[in-house]
């Protein structure tokens, strides 16, 4: 199992408490030793109250007999190979440029061919197709090319033998941080945008199993929601589902007027093309959200466009 690097933000509607967990433990590690060592009257380190570690995680037992009873029937062609390269690819995606940021480029190209042009024959009727010729050529070298997923029921699988432990061992961790810290708050329900293969619905049941008594999905592949009912279900389509009351839908209902105690997005909110629809969809899991807003995303690679 492994665990790509992420960063993971939790937001308290109740408090209005902005906590980015990566931040917060480097801060930690740079307070000052004496006054931890005071603080913490000669306790060891890993007693420090801030410290939420999480031993190694596993999946939920059901949860893997499941995956790999799917993998078995399903018969995927090289399987290990497709894992490893998604893997990497999504680790390596960047985001699409926005529009605004291709038309700035584009002028800025535009007046540097024109400056190295303007000494040439003034009339130069070809002037202005070369130049639009120079500023495309220069944007397609320049611009990285968002290549969209589609998670049909191939990908799905994939994706699965690629994220499946490593998505649910980073929801867990940023749940057990809450469950952690605050120890009194008893969810009842869940929304999970992007939710994939439900690993959202696992990690929050292995935590409050208990009081967990709504669990809502969305994921706009119906493909994926198969998958993920299927998991539920112990890898056949006919089971009872392990975990009961998880609701799929395809659309992210936009009315606040049904919210959850927990909303969480985990490596969706990259999976949007532009900023608005990125802001839209934030604004919208807020207004939705009763107690806790968890957005798991791996920190952008894109410091060059
Ligand atoms: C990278 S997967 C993450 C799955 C899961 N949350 C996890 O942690 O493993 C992204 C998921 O977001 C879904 N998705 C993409 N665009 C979406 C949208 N506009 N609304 C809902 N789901 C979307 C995809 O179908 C896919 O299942």
């Amino acid at each position: 199992m492994y665990l790509l690097g992420s960063r993971v933000y939790v937001k308290c509607s109740r408090c209005h408490f902005a906590l980015c967990l990566r931040e917060a433990q480097r801060c930690q590690s740079s307070a000052a030793p004496l006054e931890q060592a005071d603080f913490l009257k000669g306790a060891p380190h890993r007693n420090h109250p801030g410290v939420t570690n999480l031993k190694t995680v596993h999946l939920p037992e059901q949860l893997q007999v499941a995956a790999q009873s799917v993998l078995q029937g399903a018969d995927v062609k090289s399987l290990t190979e497709r894992a490893h390269k998604l893997s990497n690819f999504l680790w390596s995606r960047k985001r699409a440029i926005e529009t605004s940021q291709l038309r700035e480029k584009a002028s800025f190209f535009e007046r540097k061919f024109l400056e190295q042009e303007r000494d040439k024959d003034g009339n130069d009727h070809k002037l202005e197709a070369r130049i639009r010729n120079r500023v495309l050529s220069e944007l397609r070298k320049t611009t990285y090319h968002r290549t969209p997923l589609r998670y049909n029921e191939d990908l799905g699988l994939v994706y699965m033998a690629a994220r499946l432990a490593g998505g649910y061992a980073a929801v867990l961790r940023a749940l057990h941080e809450i469950k952690k810290r605050d120890p009194l708050f008893v969810p009842y329900s869940l929304m999970d945008f992007g939710s994939g293969l439900g690993t959202g619905t696992w990690a929050s049941h292995s935590l409050w199993g208990d009081s967990l008594k709504e669990y809502v999905c969305v994921d706009s592949s119906g493909d994926m929601n198969t998958l993920a009912e299927q998991l539920l279900r112990g890898g056949s389509e006919m089971d009872n589902p392990v975990i009961k009351q998880v609701y799929f839908r395809q659309f992210l209902p936009v009315s606040p007027k049904v919210q959850f105690d927990l909303v969480v997005a985990a490596f969706s909110l990259s999976e949007l093309d532009t900023l608005n629809e990125r802001l839209n969809v934030i604004f919208t899991l807020w207004r939705k959200t009763n107690s806790y807003l968890i957005v798991i995303q791996k920190g952008p690679n894109d410091n060059q466009q």
